[in-house]
């Protein structure tokens, strides 16, 4: 495979990721720092890709401990493994925060169930602590689009383990790529 078909390849694996449930890159996990500087990772689900403009997306409540984290500090990676392949995508975050153009849109998208999952307690607030308070869903729902500056493409094959680095412009162009030791 050439350096170009690996990074058509990857891409279309990430669309797939985002239209099918059981697919290997549905479920992938952000990394970013929080407010203490120390390292975060966790599982999400990729909602969209865009393959021009290299950007994924992202779903996520805005009380959640991520989203201030991320206003403060937009650099992140997504690490994804699926079929003897990893990708490690860095990026920066946009936050598009609740009632968004951005936010409105994807909401509009969402099930009813999918969008009755915002209107519980807090992420991560204590679970002795109910609160009572009656919350409207959509004002906790949020929209995370990271646009992908360096993919880091990984196959492991018993006796040719292949590694790449493709580098994207901010507009998505593909602008240099090449193959490392793995
Ligand atoms: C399979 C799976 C899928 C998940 N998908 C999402 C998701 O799409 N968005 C989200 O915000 N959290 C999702 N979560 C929960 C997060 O992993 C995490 O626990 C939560 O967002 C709080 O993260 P934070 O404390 O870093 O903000 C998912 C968890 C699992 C196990």
């Amino acid at each position: 495979m050439s350096l170009r078909e690996i990074d058509t390849a990857c891409w279309q694996q990430l669309e797939t990721g985002a239209r099918e449930p059981d697919s290997g890159f549905h479920i992938l996990t952000l990394a970013s720092v929080d407010l203490q500087g120390k390292p975060q990772a966790r599982t999400l689900v990729l909602r969209a890709v865009d393959r021009e403009k290299r950007t994924l997306e992202f779903h996520t409540d805005m009380r959640s401990p991520k989203w201030q984290a991320l206003a403060v500090n937009p650099e992140v990676t997504v690490l994804g493994y699926s079929a003897k392949t990893q990708l490690r995508l860095q990026g920066t975050v946009e936050l598009h925060a609740a009632h968004s153009a951005v936010a409105e849109a994807a909401w509009q998208r969402l099930s009813h169930r999918t969008q009755q999952t915002y209107a519980g307690a807090a992420p991560g607030s204590d679970i002795g602590n109910p609160s009572r308070n009656i919350v409207n869903a959509e004002d906790n729902f949020g929209v995370l689009i990271i646009q992908i500056n360096l993919l880091d493409w990984c196959l492991l094959a018993r006796e040719n383990n292949q590694r790449a680095l493709l580098n994207y412009r901010s507009d998505g162009a593909l602008t240099n790529s090449k193959w490392v030791h793995p």
